[in-house]
């Protein structure tokens, strides 16, 4: 007899339609035959679902079964379909007797005694089921509190083979999961602060400006001038993500795996920071089960690239497009991807090989050819498209011997969060949430400034031979440095400031 499940296969981030056909009752011996491009992990099913199957008390088929996975040219990745296929089995060999089996989408991994596990992409799975109008999903544990976050479709939690047969055969009830709402609840910054950073009153500004706005940053400093110690600390001032935020940063991490293996919680903003010996796919995304990079995971949070001449001059020049773009294309055998990656990049860099240049109290020990070498691999266009360029000094001995603490990353944070509160109003009903991912269009209609102030900026970009591109993203800069001293209109001070983290475009790189 031929039974049907209704399962998914992520594709990305996103899931897609899967039928789960069973037909038991083949004359030849009893095994299970899948196909339906199968990867290693779904083929190792058979094993987990005819020991799960015993163990629950059920009857594993006694003669050839076909299990086929359709469509066929999709692939069908991780051991997602254990429960749907021995419920198929279930169903074709007459075990589980219920006339709407389809009216459910139904993933899950199952142990050899039957007990379930989660499964990627439960997030994704729920907004299918949804488009779908399907009655509701059955999922294993963590995966079905996960999916729970989709409004407007039912999530059973089922901990078991057994439990699930029970549930479609209408022998017990399952109530559907309450829609969890997940807030943005404190940032999780490891116990580190900003009070615990001596000087670099220049370096505090930008980056406050920078996580205001949402803007690209990139530190130059000599060793030892904080700028890791400052990156480490960005964690603790970064606004609340907003509800759609959230769902968005979610599905990324339940794509990847990581909100079932606890590593993400889901409640903050990420902050990501490959090393420098990251390859080109563990940055960008993709692999044998083609899944999010550093540069998705770190969607509507932040990517930090410490020692930024020490990566591959490749994984830069690739991150050019994503940047700008806030989404990333990837190639597979089985066509293209789309996934989401909206990240805010701070970047730090010494000045030169050794480090020490411009420092007072160490010799620079490298040769101008080196330095520029250096800096060449940072190319002109990915510069561009980092908004502020600061200069962490060598800190002081007044600096160093101070026991005044800095200020603390809490009134940092209530600033950043009323000038990011700003711009949600702002762009309310439209699809940004920040100054830094402003339209043409909408450059023009926020960040006016009148004639003075343009001849000023146009002043600027021919002293500094700055690029077209920069015009914007100073306008943009000069918007959040407003937004942040509550002015409605962009004044002088907040324009020059924002054409000051610019001027290293020219001074140490050109
Ligand atoms: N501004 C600062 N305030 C307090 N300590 C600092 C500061 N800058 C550097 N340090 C000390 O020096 C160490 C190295 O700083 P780090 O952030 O790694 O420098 P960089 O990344 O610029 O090379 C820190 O762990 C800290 O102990
Ligand atoms: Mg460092």
């Amino acid at each position: 007899m031929l039974a049907t499940i209704t399962s998914a296969a992520l594709q990305g981030i996103d899931a897609e339609l899967v039928h789960v056909e069973v037909n038991a009752g083949e004359a030849g011996e009893p095994k299970l035959i899948l196909v339906g491009l199968p990867d290693a992990a779904v083929k190792e099913s058979d094993d987990r679902v005819f020991s799960a199957l015993s163990n629950s008390g059920f009857k594993a088929p006694r003669t050839r079964t076909t299990i086929n996975l359709a469509p066929g040219n999709l692939r069908k990745e991780g051991p997602i379909y254990d429960l749907p296929i021995a419920l198929g089995i279930l169903a074709a060999t007459r075990q589980l007797i219920a006339d709407d089996l389809n009216d459910w989408l139904i993933a899950g991994e199952l142990s050899l005694s039957g007990a379930t596990r989660p499964v990627r992409g439960a997030l994704a799975m729920a907004r299918l089921a949804r488009t779908l109008g399907k009655r509701g999903l059955l999922l294993p544990g963590i995966s079905a509190e996960e999916a729970a976050m989709v409004e407007g479709i039912a999530v059973h939690r089922v901990d078991s083979l057994d439990r699930a047969k029970r549930f479609l055969a209408g022998e017990i009830e399952l109530p559907p999961l309450p829609l969890t709402r997940r807030v943005a609840g404190p940032v999780n910054s490891d116990g580190v602060d900003f009070d615990e950073i001596k000087g670099q009153h220049a370096l505090r500004r930008a980056v406050e400006v920078a996580v205001a706005g949402n803007h690209n940053l990139l530190m130059i400093g000599p060793p030892g001038s904080g700028k890791s110690m400052v990156a480490k600390r960005i964690a603790s001032i970064m606004p609340a993500a907003t509800p759609e935020e959230t769902l968005e940063i979610l599905s990324i991490h339940s794509a990847a795996g990581r909100t079932i293996s606890g590593e993400m919680n889901g409640e903050t903003r990420p902050f990501r920071a490959p090393h420098h010996t990251v390859s080109d796919v563990a940055l960008l995304g993709g692999g044998s089960i083609p899944g999010p990079g550093e540069i998705s995971l770190a969607h509507h949070g932040i990517l930090f690239l410490d020692e930024l001449p020490e990566f591959k001059r490749s994984a830069l020049e690739v991150l050019r497009q994503p940047l700008e773009d806030g989404h990333v294309t990837i190639s597979r055998s089985a066509g293209k991807i789309t996934l989401p990656c909206a990240f805010m990049l701070v970047a730090a860099m010494n000045p030169c090989p050794c480090g020490y240049l411009g420092d007072a109290r160490h010799e620079c020990r490298c040769s101008p050819t080196q330095i520029q070498r250096y800096r060449a691999r940072i190319s002109g266009p990915l510069l561009d498209r980092i908004d502020l360029h600061i200069e962490a000094p060598a800190l002081t001995m007044t600096d160093l011997r101070s026991t005044t603490p800095g200020e603390a990353s809490a009134p940092l944070r209530h600033r950043i969060q009323a000038a990011r509160t700003w711009q949600l109003q702002r762009f309310a009903g439209t699809r940004i949430t920040s100054n830094a991912r402003m339209t043409h269009a909408q450059i023009r209609r926020h960040c006016g400034i009148d004639s003075t102030l343009g001849d000023l900026l146009q002043h600027a970009m021919e002293q500094l031979s700055l690029s077209a591109r920069a015009y914007d993203r100073i306008l943009k800069v000069s918007r959040t440095i407003a937004d942040l001293a509550g002015s409605e209109r962009i004044q002088q001070s907040h324009l020059l400031e924002a054409i000051q983290y610019r001027s290293l475009d020219r001074t140490v790189f050109y």
